[in-house]
């Protein structure tokens, strides 16, 4: 099976020294790399601006911003039988990108946004017979948000967590998790090490 898999999160430039960005740290995803490579399977990588190593032989493509990202993920979407988008997509970034450092003299203390494209949304057309595997990160109950985007985003599964508990989420080596299943079947799993979620879903998904 071919596998495209998203990691880590999205920064958006401010300036040449400043960025927005989010807590992701790409761990959830480069263990769902690692499960992968280990099942066998033939795995493109694209991946936010993190401090970890793919395993040798994946494909890795390195990208910024959510633009990037979605351009790369359009780029290797006909390759792929699957997508996990496990990214931390920045849904925000500054309305302009100025080319030199702003001089805090000149700066009003409001920065003003636009959306970034959803990856999701933005290649739902083109899903044909993929299956799409998503992430929902949330704070508190994750699971009536996580529904929403299950048919917001044409997902067939995802993957709820609660970034807010100190053992789940970003930065940490554990995670609880909720699977919400496109046919409405619900999974709770208890707290695991992001490399056993890994497995367990490479599992869950036939793999
Ligand atoms: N996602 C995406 N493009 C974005 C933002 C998120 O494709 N611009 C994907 C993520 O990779 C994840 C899923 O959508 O698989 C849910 O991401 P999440 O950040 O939880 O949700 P948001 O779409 O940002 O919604 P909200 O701000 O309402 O939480």
């Amino acid at each position: 099976m071919k596998i495209l898999i998203t990691a880590g999160p999205t920064r958006e430039s401010i300036d040449p020294v400043r960025f927005l960005s989010n807590r992701s740290t790409g761990k959830m995803g480069y263990a769902l790399v690692w499960a992968a490579v280990e099942a066998r399977h033939e795995v493109r990588l694209i991946s936010g601006p993190v401090s970890l190593s793919a395993p040798v032989g994946v494909d890795v493509i390195y990208v910024l911003s959510a633009e990037d990202m979605l351009r790369a993920v359009q780029d290797n979407l006909e390759w792929c039988d699957l997508l996990i988008m496990s990214a931390a997509v920045s849904d925000w970034r500054p309305s302009s990108v100025s080319a030199v450092k702003l001089k805090k003299a000149n700066m009003s203390g409001t920065l003003e946004l636009e959306r970034t494209p959803d990856v999701l949304q933005s290649i739902m057309s083109d899903k044909g017979e993929r299956v799409f595997v998503g992430f929902a990160a949330e704070t508190g109950d994750p699971v009536q948000e996580a529904k929403r985007k299950l048919v917001e985003k044409g997902l067939d599964l995802i993957v709820a967590n609660d970034v807010a508990a100190d053992d789940a989420g970003f930065a940490v080596d554990t995670n609880r998790v909720t699977l919400l299943f496109a046919d409405g079947r619900r999974e709770d799993w208890p707290l695991m090490s992001k490399v056993e979620v890994a497995k367990k879903l490479m599992m869950e998904l036939g793999l």
